[in-house]
C-alpha cells in the first residue's frame, strides 16, 4: 500500500472524510503549471549550491517536463492520495525519474512552494486581467469618440438635471475602469515577490541563491523574512480587493444600462448576443448579462469579504486555514475576467437611440442656463436661481414649456430679460458653455479621449 507524502510518523489511518476535508488537488490543480515551473527553477538552483549534479538535474527537469505534458494533454492520472498539486507533481515524478525525484524537495516545503505557486499563477492572469480591462475602456473610448454628436439628458437622482452629451457619460464610467487599471498595474509588483528559499518557515539550510530562483520565475523582488514569505497572502486579499471595486463599477454601468434600455427610457438597446427571453412571456428580451454583471459583483465581494475572515485570526507562519485562499481567489479570477469580456461586448453592440436621448430633453433642464442669463447681466446668482424658478412655475402653470413664455412673461419676472433670453434655449449651445475641464463641451470631449487613450498606451 502506497504512503502518504508525509507518512513516516503516522502509524494510525486517516479518517476517509478527513482525507476528502483536507485534499485541494481538485481544485489547485489548476495551477500545475506554476508548480512545474517552479520546481525547475528550485532544481536548477540546487545543481548551483551542489546538492544535485547536472546530469541529476536534467533528468529532473525531463521528468517534470513530463509530468507537465501530461497535464497539458488531459492524461495525468489522479491518485487517491494526491493531496495537493504540489504532492500530486511530486508523486508523479518519482514515478517516472524513480526515487531521484526525491531530492527535488530538499530544503523547499510545501509552505514556500504553495506560496510561490500562487504569486506566479496570479502573476499571469492578473495580466489577462489587464487586457480584458484595456479592451473594455478602448470600447468605451471608440463610442465615445464616434458618438460626440448624440445629446442626452443627465441624471442625479434620476431626475432629469442637465443637457450633457451620450459619450461625457460613458466616459464618465471609463474613467472609473482607468483608475482600476491603474490600480491593477500598481498591484501587480507586490504580487511579483518571491517567497521560494522561505523553506517550511525557518529559511533554506542549502543557502540557495534566491536571487537567481527570482530572475528564472520573473518576479521583481524577493520576500525579505521567511515566517512572512511563507505565511503572506496580502496579495491574494489585495488582488479581490481590487477586484471587488472594480465589480463595484461595472454593476454601476449595468444599472445605467438596464434603466435606459427599458421601454420607460428607450435610451439603448442590448443586441441578441446579450439578452435572453422569457420562457412564458413572449415579447420579452432581458438585459440578463447586465444583470449579471450586477449580481456577480455580490459573489466577488463576497469571495473577498470571506477570506480576510479566515486569514484575519492566524497565526504566524503557515495554517492549513491558508488553504482556504485558492476558492475565493480563482472563482474572482474567473468571474472578474468574464465579467470584463462580457462588459466589452455589450458596449461594443450596443444600439442608442438618439432620437429618444434628444426627445427626453425638456426645455426645464435649461433652468439653470437662465439662470446662468441673468447672473452675466449682474444679477447675483441666488436672486436669479429664484426668478428662473419662477419662470418654470410659470410654464408649469401654463402647460407649457419655458421657451413659449414670451418676453413680457419674462419681463414681468425681471427687467434685465431682454430679446436674447431665446438664445438660452439651446441644448447644443448649453452643453458647449460647459467647456471647463471635466465638462461636456466637444473640445472637454477629445481631452477625455486622450487622456484616457494616454493612460491605455502606456
Ligand atoms: N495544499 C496546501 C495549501 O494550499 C499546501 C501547503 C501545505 N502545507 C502544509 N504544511 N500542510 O495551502
Amino acid at each position: 500500500t502506497k504512503q502518504k507524502l508525509w507518512g513516516g510518523r503516522f502509524t494510525g489511518k486517516t479518517d476517509p472524510l478527513m482525507h476528502e476535508f483536507n485534499q485541494s488537488l481538485k481544485y489547485d490543480k489548476r495551477m500545475y503549471d506554476a508548480d512545474i515551473r517552479g520546481s525547475i527553477a528550485y532544481s536548477k538552483a540546487l545543481t548551483l549550491v551542489g546538492i544535485l549534479t547536472e546530469d541529476e538535474e536534467i533528468k529532473i527537469v525531463n521528468g517534470l517536463e513530463a509530468v507537465k505534458k501530461e497535464w497539458d494533454d488531459g492524461v495525468f492520472q489522479v491518485q487517491p492520495d494526491d493531496e495537493d498539486i504540489h504532492t500530486a507533481n511530486e508523486r508523479r515524478l518519482t514515478e517516472l525519474i524513480g526515487p531521484l525525484g526525491g531530492k527535488l524537495h530538499t530544503g523547499r516545503s510545501r509552505n514556500d512552494q504553495v506560496a510561490t505557486d500562487m504569486r506566479l499563477w496570479l502573476m499571469k492572469e492578473a495580466r489577462e486581467v489587464e487586457i480584458a480591462l484595456e479592451a473594455l475602456i478602448q470600447v468605451i473610448v471608440n463610442r465615445a469618440d464616434k458618438e460626440r454628436d448624440i445629446l442626452m439628458p443627465g441624471y442625479t437622482h434620476l431626475q432629469r438635471g442637465q443637457p450633457v452629451r451620450w459619450s461625457h457619460l460613458i466616459l464618465s464610467h471609463a474613467f472609473y475602469f482607468a483608475a482600476d487599471l491603474q490600480r491593477l498595474r500598481e498591484l501587480i509588483p507586490r504580487i511579483s515577490v518571491l517567497p521560494l528559499g522561505s523553506g517550511a518557515l525557518a529559511g533554506n539550510a542549502f543557502v540557495v541563491d534566491r536571487e537567481f530562483l527570482a530572475k528564472e520565475l520573473g518576479f521583481d523582488s524577493i520576500s525579505e523574512n521567511s515566517f512572512h514569505g511563507i505565511g503572506d497572502r496580502d496579495f491574494i486579499v489585495e488582488f479581490m480587493m481590487w477586484a471587488s471595486l472594480t465589480m463595484g463599477h461595472l454593476s454601476r454601468i449595468s444599472e445605467d444600462l438596464i434603466i435606459y434600455s427599458t421601454a420607460e427610457f428607450g435610451f439603448v438597446t442590448l443586441s441578441d448576443a446579450y439578452s435572453t427571453g422569457s420562457s412564458m412571456m413572449p415579447q420579452k428580451k432581458n438585459p440578463d448579462s447586465l444583470e449579471l454583471l450586477r449580481g456577480k459583483s455580490g459573489r466577488v465581494f463576497g469571495n473577498m469579504s470571506g477570506f480576510m475572515m479566515t486569514y484575519k485570526g492566524i497565526p504566524s507562519t503557515y495554517n492549513k486555514d491558508l488553504q482556504e485562499d485558492k476558492e475565493p481567489l480563482f472563482d474572482t479570477v474567473d468571474n472578474v475576467w468574464a465579467s470584463l469580456r462580457i462588459a466589452e461586448g455589450v458596449i461594443a453592440t450596443l444600439e442608442v437611440h438618439a432620437d429618444k436621448m434628444r426627445k427626453a430633453l425638456t426645455m426645464d433642464m435649461l433652468a439653470t442656463d437662465l439662470a446662468d442669463y441673468l447672473v452675466r447681466k449682474g444679477i447675483p446668482f441666488r436672486e436669479t436661481h429664484h426668478i428662473s424658478g419662477r419662470a418654470v412655475a410659470l410654464a408649469e402653470s401654463r402647460k407649457c414649456q419655458l421657451h413659449e413664455l414670451s418676453l413680457e412673461d419674462y419681463k414681468g419676472l425681471s427687467d434685465k430679460f431682454t430679446e436674447d433670453v431665446h438664445g438660452v434655449f439651446d441644448f447644443e449651445a448649453s452643453v458647449e458653455k460647459r467647456r471647463a475641464i471635466g465638462g461636456p463641451a466637444l473640445q472637454m470631449i477629445d481631452r477625455q479621449v486622450e487622456t484616457l487613450q494616454a493612460i491605455l498606451n502606456r
